[in-house]
């Protein structure tokens, strides 16, 4: 998809490692999963990514955002590095209730 609508070979590998990045936390974390990608004509091309899953959820998303911050003794650089991989980058998460990742990546764009 992200080749079908202009993204250069490193964009889409960044936006493919991205994806695994955030949907092995679900499997890891969350058991499972769904995700949706879709790609955006307006306000400029792009591909957005929603990551949903309905796990234990996450208590404190600041610290899980940090660079090496892990609770299973991983380097603790998926989210962040797939935050850094995309422009934009949220992440809504509550514990007992899952956690939703939505990430977008504009053709063009750095
Ligand atoms: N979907 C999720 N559900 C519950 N907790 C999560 C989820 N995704 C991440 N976390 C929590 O946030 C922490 C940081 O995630 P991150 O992907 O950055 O690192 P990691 O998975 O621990 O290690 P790495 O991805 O580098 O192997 C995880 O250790 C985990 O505690
Ligand atoms: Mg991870």
């Amino acid at each position: 998809m992200a080749a079908r609508i202009g993204f250069a070979a490193t964009d889409q590998t960044a936006i493919a490692t991205a994806v695994s990045e955030v949907t092995r936390n679900v499997v890891k974390f969350a058991d499972t999963g769904e995700v949706e990608i879709g790609t955006l004509e307006e306000p400029r091309r792009g591909v957005r990514v929603v990551v949903r899953d309905a796990g234990p959820g996450i208590p404190d998303v600041e610290q899980a955002m940090r660079d090496g911050y892990s609770t299973y003794e991983g380097l603790g650089l998926g989210l962040p590095g797939a935050r850094r991989l995309m422009d934009e980058f949220a992440i809504e998460s509550d514990v007992g209730r899952g956690t939703t990742v939505t990430m977008t990546k504009w053709v063009g764009v750095r």
